[in-house]
């Protein structure tokens, strides 16, 4: 350590402001050690901010020196209940206790009751489970291709999904990602995908007419309800309405990526469920397990083509991550959190929008669902890494869409009060721009 301030220069009385200057300084260098050390063991996948997180509560998160900062990031869409949650503490604790992993040569009633719950509630009759969102995407992609074959007797069907869509990081995954930045690098990518404008049914329907001009060629198309990653773009219900139409008409799959929509998020169960149509299957991720990773496909009967080997997973509805859907499912419904959502969802929408009219030089306008919402910014402004930056150093947490949108992700449980201090975060870190 070496920190260079001389005591002779202060008054006695200053002293314990001396210390804790020591102090300060020590712990930061400690932090940015122990950064360092992370950062030379640990592959540099992420661009990471130097924040070091170790405990948190609720929808507060503590950093390794002790400051708190109020996490509308919520693990990006993950944390459904918040940090720490009682209900999955006592429900995994007694699960560990019980059971943890089997792999799926045997039942486990756990996995049952979590797919008997999604079908309950939602247009789909039957589940696969994995760990993440892309193999939930990698499952339906496969199950797409088996479609294709089978109902539509194509020999190498494409799978059609939209521009600036994100699907995930594996290959066929970010293949089915439109967006060109993700794939630089790894090419060649997967044969069988083609991409169009998002809610713009004309540019679907060339890109569906090019490539069935000689016959069947489209087995599914891939698409989120809301786009996130690129940008909070809600789906258009009339274009929705009329991609089920053709899909129809066509035999298409239509498969809709709820990864970070679904499980409530939006103040519906569903995403879809802002659409006004029912797709033929659904991906989840992220909220489900509420911060245990779980993954899931869930189809309709119709397209329920997988059979035995076919596909698969080791740690796939695993009875921890089972059990911590089953919490997330029952919590939702106990505590009304759909309502809650609609609530305070609404309430930061009007925030964030006042917002916009007191920063119309910095802020754009709002677009979302519930409890995620977007705060797209002027493209002549400050990005959204650095109103990210700013509203960090104000102790508040929020995760860029893209380079002119910030996002707002909180757990659902958050509070009518810390959405208005969360605002009033954003408000100092914009007024400090
Ligand atoms: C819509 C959507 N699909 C898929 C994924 C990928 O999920 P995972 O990171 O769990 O693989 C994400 C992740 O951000 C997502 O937002």
């Amino acid at each position: 350590m070496s920190v260079r301030v001389r005591p002779s220069l202060f008054h006695p009385l200053s002293e314990p402001l001396l210390s804790r200057l020591l102090h300060s300084t020590a712990s930061a260098e400690r932090s940015q050690a122990q950064r360092e050390a992370f950062d030379a063991a640990v592959m540099g996948i992420y661009g990471r901010f130097p924040l070091t997180l170790t405990r948190g509560k609720g929808v507060w998160v503590w950093d390794d020196r002790g400051r708190r900062y109020l996490d509308c990031v919520a693990g990006v869409a993950v944390c459904t209940l918040g940090h720490s949650s009682r209900a999955l503490e006592d429900a995994l604790t007694a699960q560990l206790g019980r059971l943890q992993h089997i792999s799926n040569f045997y039942y486990a009633p756990e996995q049952g009751e979590l797919a008997r719950w999604i079908c309950q509630h939602s247009c789909c009759d039957r589940v696969f489970f994995c760990n993440s969102g892309a193999e939930a995407n990698e499952a339906a992609i496969k199950l797409a291709r088996k479609h294709g074959h089978l109902v539509r007797g194509i020999v190498e069907p494409v799978i059609l999904s939209a521009r600036a869509s994100f699907h995930g990081r594996t290959l066929a995954a970010v293949t089915a990602t439109g967006q060109p930045r993700y794939h630089e690098g790894f090419e060649p990518m997967v044969r069988g995908f083609d991409y169009f404008d998002y809610n713009d049914i004309e540019a679907l329907r060339h890109c569906l007419e090019r490539h069935e001009a000689r016959g069947p060629k489209v087995a599914a198309i891939l698409l989120e309800p809301l786009q996130g990653e690129g940008g909070i773009h809600p789906g258009d219900p009339a274009f929705f309405a009329d991609l089920r139409r053709l899909c129809d008409e066509h035999r298409i799959l239509l498969i809709l990526d709820e990864i970070q929509v679904g499980v409530g998020r939006s103040g519906r169960l569903w995403g879809y469920e802002h659409l006004g149509i029912e797709p033929d299957a659904i991906t989840l991720a992220k909220g489900l397990g509420g911060g245990i990773p779980i993954g899931a496909l869930a189809v309709k009967a119709h397209c329920d083509h997988f059979v035995a080997g076919d596909h698969g997973s080791t740690f796939g509805g695993n009875p921890l991550a089972c059990r911590a859907g089953l919490t997330v499912t029952r919590e939702l419904e106990q505590r009304h959190l759909l309502e809650h959502v609609r609530l305070v969802g609404a309430q930061l929408r009007r925030e964030l929008e006042e917002l916009v009219i007191s920063f119309p030089a910095l802020c754009e306008e709002v677009r979302g669902w519930g409890l995620i919402q977007g705060l797209a910014l002027k493209s002549d402004g400050p990005s959204s890494l650095a109103v990210v930056q700013a509203a960090m150093a104000c102790g508040l947490l929020l995760a860029p869409a893209g380079a002119t949108v910030v996002r707002f992700l909180p757990p659902l449980v958050i509070r009518r009060r810390e959405i208005r201090e969360a605002v009033a975060r954003l408000r100092q870190a914009l007024g400090s721009l």
